[in-house]
């Protein structure tokens, strides 16, 4: 596909996320049936819990990412900056969006040169995964070099490729591809799906290929589907059963449990109960998108949706941009620590321990696929 149609492409994107309704409707993560149990009695200063986690190599202060968002479009330029020095501050993980435009165009990589901005917190680079299969191990793996990544986010997209006129519809090769690229890149491969979620079935497949770390991306937040729809018909966006397809995040958590590998939970992930109840779901680490990208873009959105400034530029008036991204993530670390004291967990691994009451259809979801 042309780079120029890549390009406009993601400007739609960005502008249709910054702007309209893309979660899912019917559908949500499921979170809702994952509770918390109180604990009266505490011991412990908020001050004292510690959320400390380890990725990649490096340590982060909290355990949160920063999804993929974008990159290669120079609108994007100022957002990914603004995303890295926000996650260098607040010593948070950020993944980059597709760099599919670096392999047409070596001029787009200055959107993902963001290291300078965060010299200490972990970066993926990011590709789709029939990209990566078309190109090769070697030039995926320079994709990482390049930028100065410390890993590589494969992403899973099968249902957005479905839902777009001139997206792919056949997807050769995705197990020996992602299996080469463990293979080069031992221990720095993320596979990531982008909103449907991951299945205990996958989540086992890419283990046997060397993966060893998964991002659910499960249903409930963005809907990639949705997205597409609103594409193709902006005025009469009609729901269909595409924009809700996928599992919600928590079951997916539930999925991939007790595979022994190291797992990231996002998608309709909004605030800190919603990060605190994944870890207690055994996430390592907590993932978001959407809301970092609208709380980048504040100005735009406060404005009726018609941007009163470049949507994706400095922010004019301090509501959005870097100070909106840290504003947003530091009120996610303080509702983390909040709910973690709670729950009576002074760390991350007291969290997981404390073992949630699940009801509702989570419950139904785990029972029926136990008897399976
Ligand atoms: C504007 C936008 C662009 C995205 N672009 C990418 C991308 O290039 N690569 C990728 O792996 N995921 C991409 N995603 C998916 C997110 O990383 C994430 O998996 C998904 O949106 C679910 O999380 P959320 O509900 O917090 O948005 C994008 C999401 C948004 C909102």
């Amino acid at each position: 596909m042309a780079e120029t149609m890549i390009g406009a492409r993601k400007l739609d994107h960005l502008k249709l996320c910054l702007e309209m309704d893309v979660e899912y409707r019917e559908k949500t993560t499921l979170l809702e049936d994952v509770h918390l149990v109180h604990q009266a009695l505490s011991d412990a200063s908020f001050d004292d819990v510690r959320i400390e986690t380890p990725f990649m190599g490096r340590t982060l202060k909290a355990p949160l990412l920063i999804s993929a968002l974008t990159g290669g479009v120079p609108e994007a330029e100022s957002l990914n900056r603004d995303l890295a020095r926000a996650a260098q501050e607040l010593g948070v993980a950020l993944c980059l969006g597709s760099q599919r435009p670096m392999l047409k165009d070596r001029d787009a990589a200055r959107s993902y040169r963001v290291r300078r901005f965060a010299p200490d917190v972990p970066i993926l680079g990011n590709i789709g995964v029939q990209q990566a299969a078309q190109v090769g191990t070697d030039r995926t793996a320079d994709l990482v070099r390049s930028i100065e990544a410390d890993g590589l986010a494969v992403h899973l997209n099968i249902a957005q490729e479905l839902s777009q006129p001139e997206g792919d519809r056949s997807f050769p090769g995705g197990c020996a591809t992602i299996r080469a690229l463990a293979k080069r890149l031992p221990g720095r491969v993320m596979v990531k799906e982008t909103g449907c979620g991951l299945s205990r079935e996958t989540a086992a497949r890419l283990k046997a290929c060397g993966v060893r770390t998964v991002d659910v991306a499960g249903a409930g937040g963005t809907s990639w589907p949705r997205v597409e729809s609103l594409r193709k018909t902006p005025k009469q966006p009609q729901r269909t059963w595409l924009d809700e397809w996928g599992i919600p995040t928590a079951a997916s958590l539930w999925e991939v449990g007790g595979l022994g590998l190291t797992v990231v939970a996002s998608g309709g992930i909004r605030n800190g109960l919603d990060v605190a109840k994944s870890l207690a779901m055994g996430a390592d680490l907590v993932g978001m998108a959407l809301p970092v990208l609208r709380s980048h873009g504040r100005g735009a959105v406060e404005a009726g949706g018609r941007a009163s400034r470049p949507p994706f530029g400095n922010d004019v008036g301090g509501r959005g941009g870097y100070d909106g991204v840290v504003r947003f993530l530091s009120g996610v670390i303080t509702e983390l620590k909040t709910a973690m004291l709670l729950a009576g967990a002074d760390d991350v691994a007291a969290l997981r321990r404390t073992g949630p009451v699940i009801t509702g259809r989570l419950k139904e979801w785990i029972s029926s696929r136990k008897r399976r």
